[in-house]
């Protein structure tokens, strides 16, 4: 469970977090819906533990993690996986490596131990898979599209299998079609790994085919979480908007997570 209570950060005078408090529960996701610029990937970077906030807390499986720095910050988060807005792969190297990059640098977490070449293959192998890149080992980065490369990205942290994995914007700037493969893979990495996920977004086709809940980042804080139906007859203008993207295109909309 991630439970964060009354988080305050600030860039110089710019207030972005103001006592947003959130729950996630264990196996859930949650999605966070908001305007740009309101501060969604400053609270996820809060969470993996590389941003620091000026008061407020954020709790793991019970462990206090922002009161933590340095390695044990890391220990603490070790079983959480972020999804960056670009997919952040390395570019001079091969999908492979950058796939099994973070097993074979810190090895074992639980257990402080390396993990063998074979071990390091065999996972990269299953991750690739489960992503539906196979074949694609050898291949360099740029020689992936857009959504190839957000899958490769989603690979590399499968390989470790998280229990918490955090998703920045992940169909932001791909085609519908692309879009909606990633969405499918969201669902089926959560199924897989039984994770707790928290997915930010922009997207309402997205949010409603991942979303356990939905809530809307604002002003600061986490103005409403809900589930899916009950958030979407909430009376607010971003909400409505919303309301008047779906109405637009009805078919796109059905859910799937259940099936
Ligand atoms: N490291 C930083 N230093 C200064 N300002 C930052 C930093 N990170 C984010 N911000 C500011 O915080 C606000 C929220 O940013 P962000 O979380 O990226 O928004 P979004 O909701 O679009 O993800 C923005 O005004 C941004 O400029
Ligand atoms: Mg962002």
């Amino acid at each position: 469970m991630i439970e964060i209570e009354d988080l305050w950060k600030a860039y110089k005078e710019n207030q972005v977090l103001k006592g947003l408090s959130l729950k996630v529960n264990t196996g859930e996701t949650v999605v966070i819906l908001g305007r740009s610029g309101v501060g969604k990937s400053v609270l996820l970077k809060h969470i993996i533990g590389i941003a620091h906030p000026d008061r407020g807390s954020i709790e793991v499986d019970g462990i206090r993690v922002s009161d933590l720095y340095g390695e044990k910050r890391c220990s603490a988060v070790r079983h959480m996986g972020m999804l960056f807005q670009g997919a952040a792969l390395f570019d001079s190297m091969n999908i492979e490596d950058n796939t099994g990059f973070f097993l074979e640098q810190h090895g074992n977490l639980d257990q402080g131990k390396k993990y063998s070449k074979s071990e390091i293959q065999d996972r990269v192998d299953a991750a690739l898979r489960m992503v539906d890149l196979e074949g694609t080992q050898k291949k360099m980065p740029s020689d992936l599209s857009g959504g190839m490369r957000k899958r490769a990205g989603l690979a590399r942290l499968i390989v470790y299998r998280p229990k918490y994995l955090l998703y920045d914007e992940p169909t932001t700037g791909l085609d519908p079609i692309t879009a909606m493969q990633i969405n499918e893979l969201i669902v089926k990495t959560q199924k897989e790994l039984q994770a707790t996920s928290i997915v930010v977004t922009h997207d309402i086709v997205s949010a409603l085919h991942v979303g356990d809940r939905l809530s809307l980042h604002k002003e600061g804080k986490i103005a409403y979480i809900d589930t899916p139906d009950a958030f979407l007859k909430i009376d607010d203008p971003v909400i409505e908007f919303l309301r008047k993207i779906i109405a637009g295109a009805p078919r796109t909309f059905e859910r799937k997570k259940d099936d």
